[in-house]
């Protein structure tokens, strides 16, 4: 397969800058996203609900020398799913999709918000099947593009309190893995990654309300490297990209273990909200 040109490279040949769209493009990996392919020369289309860090935003990649435009959206609510669908759909320089917005919660299901639970699969699974599917005929059609599911470590295994979290992004796995395999069929230079972080600095557990204590400081990555590998994996078309070394085996791990050995360890997750260590739960 041919390995599609760089940003700058298309941009020196053609003249043309190329458009990136992020989701989730207000904190954390979403805006190291943002900054990063606006150094490599994209443009960008950067979506979240709030419009005040998303023109924050664009205002410094435009000091950049990036047009960057802010839509704000729910990407929860079917109208604002289908003003940015529209917006995915209709780009004619579109050459890379960041499907990264979420959100976790950490609570038993059955106590948990049940709307806040509908919404988190409209969030990871419909809006990303949604502006993925808006995205693919015309990066099929140039036979150029990049699609980026965020996804998580959490896809590969499953644990109390975080049912829907770890179900959403195993979905996400799963998906990305089949539009490899059709991209692969037709011969298509369109590469889909599904990213795999571990625990990184970003505002993610501070808006579940946890304190980030509840694990060493050595769990922790920033956000910049997490999308370094994404993009160094992106140029490569490796489908899976764990960032990191610990959770490359980590994840090798949970691949390898019997299923009743991860259920037994993952049964005695803590809840962390009251306080509580493994060594605690029976
Ligand atoms: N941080 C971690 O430890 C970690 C680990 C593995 C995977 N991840 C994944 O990484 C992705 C990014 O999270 P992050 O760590 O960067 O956390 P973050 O700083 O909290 O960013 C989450 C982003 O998603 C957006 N978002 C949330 N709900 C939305 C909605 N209904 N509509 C549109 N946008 C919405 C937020 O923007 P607004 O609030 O402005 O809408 C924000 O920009 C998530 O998919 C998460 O599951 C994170």
């Amino acid at each position: 397969m041919r390995v599609p040109q760089s940003a700058p490279e298309r941009q020196a040949s053609s003249g043309e800058r190329p458009l990136a769209v992020v989701t989730g493009a207000s904190s954390g990996i979403g805006a190291t996203y943002a900054r990063r392919l606006a150094q490599e020369g994209y443009d960008l289309l950067l979506i979240a609900r709030r419009e005040d860090r998303l023109q924050q935003l664009c205002s410094e990649l435009s000091g950049r020398g990036a047009q960057a435009r802010a839509l704000a959206a729910d990407l929860t609510r079917e109208a604002d799913v289908a003003r940015v669908e529209e917006a995915v759909r209709t780009a004619k320089n579109l050459e890379f999709l960041v499907n990264n917005a979420g959100f976790g919660t950490y609570e038993f299901f059955h106590e948990a918000d049940a709307s806040g639970q509908a919404e988190m699969h409209q969030l990871h699974v419909m809006a990303t099947v949604r502006l993925t599917r808006a995205a693919l005929p015309g990066m099929v059609g140039r036979n150029r593009g990049y699609v980026v599911n965020v996804s998580s470590v959490s896809g590969f295994m499953q644990g109390p309190y975080s049912v829907s979290y770890c179900a959403t992004k195993a979905w996400m796995n799963s998906f990305t893995e089949g539009l490899h395999l059709e991209m692969r069929r037709l011969g298509a230079n369109v590469r889909v990654q599904a990213l795999c972080p571990g625990f990184t600095l970003t505002e993610f557990h501070q808006a579940m309300n946890m304190d980030r204590g509840f694990v060493g400081r050595s769990w922790w990555m920033a956000p910049e490297p997490v999308v370094e590998e994404s993009l160094a994996g992106a140029r490569q078309g490796r489908l899976y990209v764990i960032p990191g070394l610990r959770y490359k085996l980590i994840v090798a791990l949970f691949r390898l273990l019997p299923r009743p050995v991860l259920h037994a360890w993952a049964g005695r997750a803590p809840n962390v909200h009251r306080g509580e260590s493994r060594r605690q739960v029976r």
